[in-house]
């Protein structure tokens, strides 16, 4: 599950959660970044997960082939969700989230990527606080989205698997979230 910074894919996964729990349908959602960020911290990397992206390259490959390794030896029954990117923005340039070395590991049977209208993640990236997210001009947005395509495009043909492109528009993470689990369904139970 993927989607530039803002989009909402938390948003959206804590809806999908709910609606598996409610349709007793097993699901685990595992945040790429969060692991990432203590594999960072326990190679004496302690920061905020927000500065990641400004680590050097090498840095930031080796805790994210950790991770990739990590959640893929503990997935459980039933259905993982990973939320992580197509793309990182960091201070060498546009990077891979899931380079030939991390799709191996993961191996996933769907790629997804959320997106929502430029001005509206401009919007919900200023008013998210907590975050120290770049703010960017919704021309800016446009480009990353349009990024976001072209690196699902070139996973897709690395994986063999589809991808589905999630609306989140503003107010109805609800129903991206029905049509996400919908689309589990069908890719999980055939
Ligand atoms: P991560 O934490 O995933 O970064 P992020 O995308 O910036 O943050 P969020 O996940 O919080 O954004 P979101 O799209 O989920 O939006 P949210 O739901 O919060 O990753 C952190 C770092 O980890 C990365 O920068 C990178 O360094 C590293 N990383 C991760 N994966 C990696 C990989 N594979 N390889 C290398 N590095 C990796 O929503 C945002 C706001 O919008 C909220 O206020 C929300 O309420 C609002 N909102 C959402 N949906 C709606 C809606 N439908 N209507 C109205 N408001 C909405």
């Amino acid at each position: 599950m993927t989607g530039i910074p803002g989009v909402g894919k938390t948003t959206v996964l804590n809806e999908l959660q709910e609606l598996a729990k409610q349709n007793k349908f097993s699901l685990t959602v595992v945040n790429f970044g969060t692991i990432m960020n203590r594999i960072m911290r326990e190679l004496g990397k302690d920061m905020h997960r927000d500065d990641m992206r400004q680590q050097n390259i090498e840095t930031q490959k080796k805790a994210q082939e950790l991770a990739a390794s990590e959640i893929a030896n503990h997935a459980t029954e039933g259905t993982t969700i990973v939320d992580t990117h197509m793309f990182v923005r960091t201070g060498s340039g546009l990077w891979a989230g899931l380079p030939q070395t991390v799709l191996q590991r993961l191996s996933p049977r769907l790629l997804v990527l959320v997106e929502a209208d430029p001005e509206h993640i401009a919007v919900r990236r200023r008013t998210d606080t907590d975050r120290k997210r770049e703010q960017a001009l919704a021309e800016e947005i446009k480009f990353d989205l349009e990024w976001s395509r072209a690196t699902a495009a070139a996973s897709a043909i690395a994986t063999g698997s589809p991808v589905k492109v999630i609306r989140n528009d503003t107010g109805k993470q609800k129903q991206a979230a029905l049509e996400l689990f919908q689309t589990i369904r069908n890719v999980m139970e055939g």
